[in-house]
């Protein structure tokens, strides 16, 4: 017969055979990114962007690093650089949830992105960023990962406004905290210390999965001089700008003595991309939120146990030990160099 012929075979055979290895692919995860662009902010927004693994469904801006108005442009400012004006952005929190906001033009110049300065094309959603995050998680429920890589403001309001989310949402991928010391003291990281009830808020909420990017790894994940020259050696409008900000967070590293500077954020989107980047740890971990010299401190405990100390007269007596059940995956170790190696790749466009 003619129709059984055995090219028409052959060609049904490809036919199926590129069907199932499309139906094969990964999908992308889909996220949402909440941050206070922001230099490192800037290249972690670029990385997602420049990444297959990811579909990113709104960036909404949170008050941290600068203020939400000037947050709200730059995150305008690089959706326009990436070509992206079809991505909502959405403006969020205008202050943290019980205190006064700390900026951070020290670290990222004047304007947030390294005083370099971009034009803005794209236009801002004029949804309330926790809002867009509820109607988000409802729209896809089981499939939004949410990766927050400035203070925890506005995961906070979404979860305290609507707390049916938090079984709908996948996972958390959250730049902040450390279990080694600070960054802005000696005990706090600057993401949480800038708002340690909205942490305490969202470490305590429920998350099915909840992964802790913080400073021990950050800080070993070093962008220096070779990063640069490597962007440098395939020009472009992204990796151009890149490497500009990468030279001025070097320039101002080297005024402390270093080589290098972390990728903070970059890195917790590189968790977000290649969870197998990281090791992690299951960890119990709370917010401090009244202590004199670690308010804002992510408290963790290593072992998920706690005394049972119990009164008996004048003197209390330890009878046991009880569990603690972990809340979040703590990130101890990090493949800094293949780290680097991706984030470079993917802004040269590679
Ligand atoms: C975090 O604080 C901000 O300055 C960075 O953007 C990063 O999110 C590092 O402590
Ligand atoms: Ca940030």
């Amino acid at each position: 017969m003619k129709n059984s012929s055995p090219r028409r075979l052959l060609f049904l055979f490809f036919v199926l055979l590129v069907a199932m290895s499309a139906l094969a692919q990964p999908q992308p995860k889909k996220i949402i990114i909440d941050t206070d662009p922001g230099t490192d902010d800037a290249l972690a927004i670029l990385l997602a962007l420049n990444s297959p693994e990811v579909r990113v469904q709104a960036i909404t801006v949170v008050p941290g690093n600068v203020t939400a108005q000037m947050g709200l442009q730059n995150a305008l400012k690089l959706t326009t650089l990436a070509n992206r004006c079809d991505i909502p952005v959405a403006g969020g929190a205008q202050h943290p949830l019980a205190q006064k906001l700390i900026t951070a033009e020290f670290w990222h110049g004047k304007n947030g992105l390294a005083n370099i300065e971009l034009p803005t094309r794209c236009k801002a959603d004029p949804r309330f960023g926790p809002d867009l995050i509820i109607e988000l998680v409802h729209k896809y429920p089981h499939q939004i990962t949410l990766v927050p890589v400035g203070p925890l403001t506005n995961i906070a309001l979404a979860v305290s406004k609507d707390p049916s989310i938090v079984p709908l949402v996948k996972q958390v991928i959250l730049m902040g905290g450390g279990i080694s010391g600070g960054n802005v003291n000696a005990a706090a990281e600057a993401n949480i210390y800038n708002d340690p009830e909205a942490a305490q808020i969202v470490f305590n909420a429920g998350f099915a999965s909840l992964i802790m990017v913080g400073l021990d790894v950050g800080n070993k994940t070093l962008f220096t001089d070779r990063q640069v020259a490597e962007l440098q050696a395939a020009p472009g409008p992204i990796a151009n700008f890149v490497a500009q900000v990468g030279t001025f967070l070097l320039d101002l590293s080297r005024r402390f003595g270093e080589h290098g500077t972390p990728m903070y954020d970059p890195l917790a989107m590189g968790v977000t991309l290649d969870p197998t980047l990281v090791t992690t740890h299951a960890m119990r971990v709370d917010v401090e939120t009244r202590g004199e010299f670690t308010r804002g401190e992510t408290v963790a405990n290593r072992s998920n146990m706690v005394e049972r100390n119990v009164l008996h007269g004048d003197r209390y007596i330890i009878e046991g030990v009880d569990k603690v059940t972990p809340n979040a995956r703590v990130c101890v170790d990090v493949r800094a160099q293949r780290f680097l190696d991706l984030l470079v790749s993917r802004i040269r466009g590679k």
